[in-house]
């Protein structure tokens, strides 16, 4: 068993990866380096294709068969997974992780109701331990864990099918699911866009509160800072598959030291009430499958200098961030 710091639930080292496709490679993710703490809440923001799901797949190692790591480490819960077999990944992950996804509809299966796959994921969890499966005890534990996510009517819900649920009662469930295996850490990739926004801030108060009650980490995936911001104690900011700046969250919005970071920071309309949409930077992402050398960020950079497009920047820590910048050395 490998323990490289034993205070983090997540610690990535210089992790690359690749997507094989027609075109050609497609470097999805570059020297990436992040660390979760046990019990931290943590926002990975970005714009779209800039990695932020292939970092949230990677880390509990569900990432598509086209994948492959080619560069680093990735210690969950200190064993590095991509040492691991597939069977022994999935067995760490039932124990550690869980991931919500965008759509959670995909994530139940339609044609059973909900008690059926509670206690199914009961059994897995029991099977696993070496412990014997008690159906009243496992139909209780199924109904607290639905109160646990502040379900109303959950003794009724529990009976339902999903296509009889709401959006938001079934990402109640799905959350529920995932806490049936006691994780340490919930990972949620836009949980709550598909939401109306009433039930988003329900959704997102209630991922706040369990991480507290439940003291799990969390990786929150999402386009929107105002959200990033309000859920997490840091924020990592993703450009074309690298991290750029990693800060404690107001750190991030008060004082952001990247200069991709300030354009997002400065990119969010303070006046309105729309969402803090990424769409104030000038130029576009680059072409992961042939990307700039050097910083993949400086063909957009106002304050680029000569070495930003000959060798790609190392990570250093300034102040409370750690920032991938030539600015800071
Ligand atoms: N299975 C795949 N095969 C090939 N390329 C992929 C695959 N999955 C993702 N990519 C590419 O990898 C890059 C990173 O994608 P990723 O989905 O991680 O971005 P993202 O930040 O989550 O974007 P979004 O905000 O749109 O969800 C993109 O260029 C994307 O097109
Ligand atoms: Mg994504």
């Amino acid at each position: 068993m490998e323990v490289s710091d034993p205070d983090a639930i997540v610690n990535v080292e210089g992790l690359s990866i690749t997507y094989r496709t027609v075109y050609g490679n497609l470097q999805a993710l570059n020297t990436v380096d992040l660390k979760i703490k046990r019990g931290e809440s943590v926002a990975i923001v970005g714009e779209s294709g800039s990695g932020k799901s292939t970092l949230g797949l990677a880390i509990v190692k569900l990432l598509a068969p086209n994948a492959y790591y080619t560069k680093g480490r990735l210690l969950l819960d200190g064993r590095d997974i991509t040492k691991l077999s597939n069977r022994q990944v999935s067995l760490l992950r039932g124990s550690t992780a869980f991931m919500i996804f965008q759509d959670p509809l995909n994530t139940l299966n339609p044609v059973k109701r909900v008690d059926v796959q509670m206690l199914e994921a009961i059994r897995s969890r029991l099977k696993q331990k070496g412990e014997t499966f008690n159906e009243e005890a496992a139909y209780q534990e199924a109904i607290d864990k639905l109160k646990d996510v502040r379900m109303p009517d959950a003794d009724s819900i529990i009976r339902r099918y999903p296509h009889q649920l709401s959006g938001g009662q079934i990402q109640r469930v799905v959350i529920a699911m995932g806490l049936l295996m006691k994780p340490k850490l919930m990972i949620a990739d836009e949980p709550t866009s598909a939401l109306d926004v009433t039930v988003q801030a329900q959704v997102l108060d209630l991922m706040r509160e369990l991480q507290q009650e439940f003291h799990m980490s969390i990786i929150f995936i999402t386009h929107d800072i105002n959200v990033a911001h309000s859920i997490s104690d840091r924020m990592v900011v993703m450009y074309a598959g690298e991290v750029s700046e990693a800060s404690p969250a107001d750190v991030l919005v008060k004082k952001a030291l990247h200069p991709y970071s300030q354009a997002l920071i400065a990119s969010i309309p303070t006046t309105s009430k729309k969402e803090g949409q990424l769409n104030a930077i000038a130029g576009s992402p680059p072409d992961m499958i042939s990307p700039p050398k050097g910083c993949r960020f400086h063909p957009r950079c106002p304050f680029v200098m000569d070495i930003c497009s000959r060798e790609s920047p190392r990570t250093v820590t300034k102040d409370e961030s750690d920032v991938r910048c030539y600015l800071y050395g």
